[in-house]
């Protein structure tokens, strides 16, 4: 635990019963920290979910129409460059509408959905199922960071890795590259990945992507406060707090933070904070990269691109690579 500084701590040395510890270690620490900072993993409650699939849908937020777009229009040759018969492994839960895309094209001997939340997991597996009669689908409930250990009975097959939806961007490039090393290692020797990544483009376009008119991600964001508040005992007084959306663009991201729009205190779980008017915690990262950013950073986790596809505005891209053979020369 960090030592909390002076205006927080604790007031008491109550436990919460039923709360996910991990959780609660998180906001603490998080809150505690300079730049507050909470993991963006938290956002996903069911309420959490349910807006995240609005969001989806918002007239500003373009990339998952761009992506399923593209992925529409790459399928074929995807299929083609990778050939049939492999064993698709989605990193994430199947996507209700670009993974049927895909599956429908490369015709695959298995699909492996990987998801840490495996309830979600169990519900899209059994969707895709049913509209795939035939195909063999074996969901894995693990975290997906680490490297993982496939089912035996595809250990014979060529993988073929999906990671749509721009979510490598939501990672430092640090834990990106860790990430993609990761995969690369799972997937083994031959394996080929489909990767949808973000692009740099106007500021206004990015930071109204993040805070929509309708209000919809300013309410994503303030949810987190409210699930503090519901699962961790919180007294944050959530309307003292407002959602930000702003473009970094030393580190060619989109940061969202919660602003408090007046000097707050409150408590959670006991521990106390004081927050001083225009201060923030940072919730979440969305990294954009250039045609040329996203290719080093595919080298740079072991994968070598292959082919890309991008929308004719150049908002969104999506990536075939291959696995970096092991080899000590260049
Ligand atoms: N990877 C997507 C993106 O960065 C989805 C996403 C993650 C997101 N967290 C978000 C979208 C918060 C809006 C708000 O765009």
């Amino acid at each position: 635990m960090l030592k909390p500084e002076i205006e927080d701590g604790p007031a008491s040395h109550a436990r919460l019963s039923g709360a996910d510890p991990a959780f609660r270690a998180d906001v603490i620490a998080g809150l505690t920290r300079r730049p507050r900072a909470i993991p963006a993993r938290w956002f996903y409650d069911r309420r959490g979910s349910e807006l995240f699939e609005a969001i989806t849908d918002l007239p500003e937020y373009y990339p998952t129409r761009t992506e399923t777009a593209i992925l529409r229009e790459a399928s074929a040759d995807i299929a083609r460059l990778a050939g049939a018969g492999r064993a698709v492994i989605e990193f994430g839960s199947g996507s209700s509408t670009k993974t049927p895309i895909l599956l429908g094209a490369v015709r695959p001997c298995a699909y492996v959905p990987i998801d840490i939340s495996g309830e979600f997991l169990r519900e899209s597996s059994r969707v895709l199922a049913a509209a795939h009669p035939g195909l063999e689908v074996i969901p894995l409930e693990a975290d997906f960071m680490r490297p993982i250990t496939l089912p035996p009975r595809i250990a014979e097959r060529e993988k073929l890795g999906f990671f749509p939806g721009s979510t490598i961007g939501n990672m430092t490039p640090a834990m990106a590259i860790d990430l993609l090393r990761a995969m690369r290692a799972s997937l083994g020797e031959g394996a080929m990945l489909v990767i949808g990544m973000d692009r740099i483009k106007d500021v206004a376009v990015l930071e109204h992507a993040y805070d929509d008119a309708a209000g919809v991600t300013a309410a994503f964001n303030l949810n987190l406060l409210e699930r503090i508040n519901r699962e961790l005992d919180g007294t944050i007084p959530v309307d003292a707090f407002g959602h930000k959306a702003m473009w970094n663009d030393d580190r060619a991201r989109v940061e969202m933070h919660l602003k408090a729009k007046r000097a707050v205190d409150f408590a959670i779980d006991g521990y106390r904070f004081a927050m001083a008017a225009g201060e923030t915690i940072h919730t979440e990262n969305s990294h954009k990269y250039g045609a040329r950013d996203a290719r080093i950073l595919l080298r740079g986790g072991g994968w070598t691109p292959v082919a890309d596809w991008t929308d004719p505005e150049g908002l969104f891209a999506i990536y075939l690579a291959e696995a970096q053979a092991v080899r000590a020369a260049p």
